[in-house]
């Protein structure tokens, strides 16, 4: 989703956004732009360009080239991913005002710009792009009399809708960025700050922070960053510093994030686990506000692979906490009327913190009067700051688009979850809980086993790459994995990809079986594993082509598949952790041998800030 990175300091303002932009790469986008304001300049300097950053960064070299390059001590740049209009150099954010003193890029969606258009048009305004964003332009531009901010302030009470939003204007000697719903860091240097939408822009730079939160204004100058409320009475925030270093956000020598990523995850694992079992070894110590005991029902709401995360944490909570527990697609969520009281549980599970359907949905359970608990990646994230308790999965920073180790980490928090569900609530008797916790302490050493099997899955790639669509099965717990195997595959190969519950397949799906339809099947030990069985020599006697995920030592589904992926065997209830890997290796292999974008797919955005 789309990046922001303002500045102004002593630094030449366009390479520290530049390079600001280009480690928001991640989030996705499909054009970006940069505006430079310079004292020697009546206006302001602008570049933008459709494509990857490259190409903007091409654009500038031509013009210092040309002997015009861009120079100014302050600059905004943007990367935007298109919603309004199409991927264009028109459309591409920064977006000047008709006299070219006023740049502004932004983040979000403009709900109500079409009626606003017609009004600024009304007033003659001249609109040169298709996009939502510009009304802002034109807003701030009609209110501005020499104060930046309170030009700002004075047209955001016109707006409704998400926005983060930096503005820059030639004659005034600040930046000011603006929140509502999309994530804005402020970052603050000796004679310098910074403003970005995610702190790894900033990282380079300077370590400390201070995060605006919606419904504020800040205003960047050379000495520092002020905070207010958009009605003008002033914030005091301290600064906050931030552990992680840069390198951590760099691919460490592999050729993709994604494969770094997932190499990392059971040193991930060990990080979401370690530290978090009592000291008896049978309970989880989350140091949460929350009492089990106090919850009747529980609702998980998520998108994408969080929502798979939260499928298997529900059925864990179910099993072990015996709470009745659903997952609602956090989209859905606000607009289902939905049914909860002070006695249901509302978890959203987000790796960003800032996906904009999640967050939505966490306030309206809020605001029916449920309990909230958001699992988290990303801290100080939106979501972070409006759940009643946190539980991070401490995964680290998640580069590749395609989510990996932050699911797997989703998963292990899921387990000291529903451990601690079954602890206080007295349906995990010691023996469970001692095998549980077992069964945790193994995890990161065998999900590092299930990774030294790549070599196994590369050689399945090399058939299902030669694919159009592709099938995965999966029962019980493993369903989530079905459906989260279909979506790596999507995601960044390109290939369609279906997922079913195993036992639906005759329902349906079955029409689509032959000889070229790859079936992935997770088969691994389980009270179904016969009907699994079953359901693969059906997919066979149609010709299908089988992959089966299957435990070590099952030397018997040999017979019933054309290729199989061994794991190492844990308990039922811990298996869509190791079944995953090889459901993300066969992605990433497909994916590399078709030559695609592994960790920007077309497309894509890492954080979803739109509804
Ligand atoms: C995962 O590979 C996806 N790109 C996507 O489905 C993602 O999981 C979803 O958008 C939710 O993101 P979040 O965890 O940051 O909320």
């Amino acid at each position: 989703m789309c990046g922001i990175v303002g500045y102004i300091g002593g630094r030449v303002a366009a390479d520290v956004v530049l390079d600001g932009l280009s480690r928001l790469e991640y989030r996705g986008y499909d054009s970006a732009g940069i505006v430079v304001a310079s004292a020697e300049r009546p206006e302001l300097d602008v570049v933008k360009r459709a494509g990857k950053l490259q190409v903007l960064r091409d654009a500038l070299t031509e013009r210092a080239r040309a002997g015009a390059p861009l120079r100014g001590v302050r600059a905004v740049g943007h990367t935007r991913w298109a919603t309004h209009g199409k991927p264009t150099d028109t459309n591409a954010h920064p977006h000047l005002s008709e006299d070219g003193k006023l740049g502004l890029v932004h983040n979000g969606i403009i709900e109500n710009y079409v009626a606003l258009r017609d009004e600024l048009k009304s007033r003659g305004h001249d609109f040169r792009s298709e996009t939502d964003t510009e009304v802002l332009v034109h807003l701030i531009e009609e209110q501005y009399a020499g104060d930046l901010p309170a030009a700002v302030r004075a047209a955001l009470t016109r707006v409704r809708g998400a926005y983060a939003l930096v503005v820059t204007h030639v004659d005034h000697p600040q930046v000011v960025a603006a929140r509502a719903t999309s994530p804005l860091v402020v970052g603050l240097g000796e004679g310098e700050s910074w403003v970005a939408s995610d702190v790894p822009a900033l990282l380079p730079y300077t370590k400390r922070v201070v995060y605006v939160h919606d419904g504020e204004l800040v205003v960047l100058d050379a000495s520092g960053a002020t905070l207010q409320h958009l009605d003008g009475t002033p914030v005091d925030r301290a600064a906050e510093i931030i552990e992680w270093d840069a390198d951590a956000a760099e691919k460490g020598g592999h050729p993709h994030y994604m494969l770094k990523e997932m190499l990392e995850q059971p040193d991930v694992l060990r990080r979401t686990l370690g530290g978090r079992v009592t000291p008896d070894g049978l309970d989880a110590d989350l140091e949460l506000a929350l009492d089990p005991r106090a919850v009747d029902r529980v609702v998980l709401v998520a998108a994408g692979t969080a929502s798979y995360a939260a499928t298997v944490g529900a059925a864990l909570l179910e099993r072990l906490g015996r709470v009745p527990a659903g997952v609602v697609v956090a989209s859905e969520f606000r607009y289902q009327e939905p049914v909860v009281d002070a006695r249901t549980l509302v978890v959203a599970v987000s790796q960003s913190g800032e996906t904009i359907d999640t967050l939505e949905a966490l306030r309206e359970g809020r605001r029916r009067g449920a309990r909230t608990l958001a699992i988290l990646n990303v801290k100080g994230s939106s979501l972070a700051r409006e759940a009643d308790d946190v539980l991070y999965i401490h995964a680290g920073p998640e580069i590749g688009v395609a989510s990996t180790k932050a699911y797997v980490a989703m998963l292990g928090a899921f387990a000291l979850l529903a451990l601690r569900f079954g602890r206080a609530r007295g349906t995990l008797d010691d023996a469970a809980a001692a095998a549980w916790v077992a069964g945790l302490d193994a995890l990161p050493d065998v999900v590092a086993l299930a990774l030294s099997r790549r070599p196994q899955v590369a050689a399945v790639a090399e058939r299902v790459a030669g694919a159009r669509d592709a099938l995965f099965l999966g029962r019980g717990f493993d369903v989530a994995t079905a459906y989260e195997g279909a979506l790596k595959l999507k995601e960044i190969s390109y290939l369609h990809a279906e997922a079913y519950p195993t036992g639906e397949m005759k329902h349906g799906p079955i029409a689509l079986i032959d000889r070229d339809l790859p079936v992935v099947a997770l088969a691994t030990p389980s009270p179904t594993y016969e009907k699994t069985v079953s359901n693969l020599q059906e997919v066979r006697a149609r010709d299908g082509w089988v992959v089966a995920v299957a435990g070590d030592g099952d030397t018997g589904i040999a017979e019933h598949a054309d290729a199989v992926l061994y794991v190492p065997v844990v308990a039922e209830g811990l298996a869509p952790v190791v079944n995953v890997i090889p459901m993300q290796l066969l992605a990433y292999e497909v994916a590399v041998r078709l030559g695609r974008d592994v960790d920007q797919p077309r497309n894509l955005a890492k954080s979803v800030t739109v509804e």
